[in-house]
């Protein structure tokens, strides 16, 4: 059954911009958490040059994503494979890039750690981990992502709008550094985070940090401070809403 998320249909050329810059020299792409499929059709179909592999560890999100995979059928687009990022191996031999939308603040903390730890296993030196959301900045967010955090965490206290330096912390840990913060409509970012020489900064298991969110089920400090920033002038031009559609029909896909 093919699901429908309406939002992937207002951020996927804005999204498609970076991409398109980030994955030019690119030719193995694992989507992480594909959620309807429409992503992955949309950016096979716009980046020929890429073989994409959409993955999600959703039942209805893998057949949403074989539906529309099916329907588009299009060479570069890979079958859906099965992938709980949290689990010890994924199942995927190659990629060269990762791309991660929408993920890390509908899930516990220990998910971001899983993505990273998982991308720095997989990925060849110099290559890119993309993820795109809503963020915080030094504790800060827009007052639409103030509220998008708090319906998160109604819903599951372990999920929120992660802050971007808690984020570069662990990515510091798992051997990525933070290259490039693109501003999106409706005060969201792509975050491009690039993969270290292999062997720099993927500390083992008992030699990492401690504090705040070294471990994988210790969020973060969710609200360094209450300030909010004014909203980017992308949203203002756009007009766009808050991504708050994100979580599917109750037919389709659930985000947990
Ligand atoms: C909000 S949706 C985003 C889907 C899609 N990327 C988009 O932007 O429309 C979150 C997705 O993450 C998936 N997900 C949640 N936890 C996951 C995990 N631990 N591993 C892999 N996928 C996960 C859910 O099944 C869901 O499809």
């Amino acid at each position: 059954m093919k699901c429908h998320a309406p939002a992937t249909e207002r951020n996927r050329v804005f999204l498609l911009e970076v991409l398109r810059r980030v994955l030019s020299d690119r030719r193995e792409v694992l989507e992480i958490a594909s959620g309807t499929g429409q992503h992955a059709v949309f950016f096979a179909a716009t980046l020929a040059h890429l073989r994409w592999q959409p993955t999600d560890r959703d039942p209805a999100a893998l057949a949403s994503i074989e539906a529309w995979r099916a329907e588009a059928g299009l060479p570069n687009l890979a079958p859906v494979r099965a992938l709980d990022v949290g689990a010890p191996r994924w199942p995927v031999e190659y990629a060269d890039a990762v791309v991660c939308i929408n993920l890390i603040q509908i899930a516990p903390w220990s998910v971001p750690v899983a993505l990273f730890e998982g991308a720095a296993r997989l990925l060849p030196a110099a290559a890119p981990l993309i993820s795109y959301g809503p963020y915080r900045f030094g504790g800060r967010t827009a007052p639409s992502n103030d509220a998008f955090d708090a319906s998160l965490r109604a819903q599951d206290a372990s999920w929120g709008v992660r802050d971007v330096d808690d984020l570069t912390a662990l990515a510091q840990r798992t051997g990525f550094e933070l290259e490039e913060v693109v501003p999106m409509p409706a005060n969201n970012h792509t975050l491009v985070w690039r993969r270290r020489p292999q062997g720099q900064g993927t500390l083992p298991a008992q030699a990492r940090p401690e504090g705040p969110g070294a471990r994988p089920n210790e969020p973060p400090n969710p609200r360094k401070s209450a300030r909010p920033i004014t909203p980017s002038p992308l949203e203002s031009i756009s007009g766009f809403q808050p991504e708050l559609a994100l979580v599917f029909p109750k037919a389709c896909p659930r985000v947990r």
